[in-house]
C-alpha cells in the first residue's frame, strides 16, 4: 500500500486574475523534499483554470475544476463538461461536493454520472461524501456515508479515483470530529470503497478528510490511518495557509 497524499484546495466561488499571485506563492514551498511526499492541487474557479496553467505546471502543481456535467457538451446553458475542464488543463474535478448537493439538489444518482463524465474525460473525480449533523447525532453517520458511496461511486472506477469524506457540519464551522471519529469513518470507507470496486483496489484509492482543515489542525488529522490527505476549503485561499498545511507531510 502506497498511497501519495493529495492536498485539494477547494476556491469554491471565490477567486479573481488578482488571486493567481496565491498560485504563484504556493510554488515557492511546494520544493523538491515537500513534492516527494505530498501532491498538490487546486480547484479555482473555472474561469481561472486555463489562466492558472502554466503558473500551476511550472510549480509542480495540479488543477482541478469544482464541478461538471454529466454530458460531454450540448445545449446546457451555464454548465461546464469534463472535457472542457480537461482542455483548460485541469487533471481533477470535484463531484457531490455537499454545497452542490444541497444548492444544486444533486443526488448520489447525479454524482456517479458526474464521475463517470470526469472518467470518460481523462480527468480523477474527487467524490465527496458525509453526514449532516442532524445525521451524526441521529448515530446514522455511518449508514449515510456508506450509501453515498454505494450510489456515488462508479462499480467500474479505477483505483485512481479520490474520495473525499467531508462531514457537512464540519465544512466552513471551525468545528471538526475527533481523530477516532476520522479513523472510524474513513477505515468503513475504505470497506465500502472495496464493496463497490472489489479486487484490492480499495488499497490504492486515496480518502482525503475535509472540513475546517487548518494550519492547526492538519498535523493530527493528517496522521490518522487511511488519511490520505485534505481537501481544504477557506484556508486553501491564501499560499500561506494551505502550504502550512501541505507541510504537514514534509
Ligand atoms: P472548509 O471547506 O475547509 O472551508 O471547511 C472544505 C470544503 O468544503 O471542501
Amino acid at each position: 500500500m502506497n498511497r501519495c497524499p493529495l492536498v485539494a484546495g477547494n476556491w469554491k466561488m471565490n477567486g479573481l486574475i488578482v488571486s493567481l499571485a496565491e498560485i504563484a506563492a504556493m510554488r515557492t514551498v511546494y520544493d523538491v523534499g515537500l513534492k516527494a511526499r505530498v501532491e498538490l492541487v487546486v480547484c479555482p474557479p473555472a474561469t481561472l483554470i486555463g489562466l492558472a496553467l502554466d503558473i500551476a505546471t511550472q510549480g509542480g502543481l495540479g488543477l482541478g475544476g469544482q464541478d461538471c456535467h454529466a454530458a460531454a457538451s450540448g445545449a446546457h446553458t451555464g454548465d461546464i463538461s469534463a472535457e472542457m475542464l480537461k482542455d483548460a488543463g485541469a487533471s481533477y474535478v470535484i463531484v457531490g461536493h455537499s454545497e452542490r448537493r444541497t444548492d444544486h439538489g444533486e443526488t448520489s444518482a447525479i454524482v456517479r454520472v458526474k464521475a463517470k463524465a470526469a472518467l470518460r474525460a481523462g480527468l480523477t473525480p474527487i467524490i465527496c461524501v458525509g453526514e449532516t449533523r442532524a445525521q451524526r447525532e441521529a448515530g446514522e453517520a455511518l449508514s449515510v456515508v456508506g450509501r453515498q458511496i454505494e450510489e456515488s461511486v462508479p462499480a467500474e472506477a479505477p483505483e485512481t479515483i479520490v474520495v473525499a469524506y467531508e462531514p457537512v457540519w464540519a465544512i466552513g464551522t471551525g468545528l471538526t470530529p475527533t481523530p477516532e471519529d476520522v479513523a472510524q469513518m474513513h477505515a468503513f470507507a475504505r470497506e465500502r470503497i472495496e464493496a463497490q470496486l472489489g479486487g484490492g483496489k480499495s488499497e490504492s484509492v486515496r480518502i482525503l478528510y475535509g472540513g475546517s482543515v487548518k494550519p492547526g489542525n492538519a498535523g493530527e488529522l493528517m496522521s490518522v490511518a487511511n488519511v490520505d490527505g485534505a481537501l481544504v476549503g477557506g484556508a486553501s485561499l491564501t499560499a500561506k495557509d494551505v502550504m502550512a498545511i501541505a507541510t504537514a507531510y514534509r
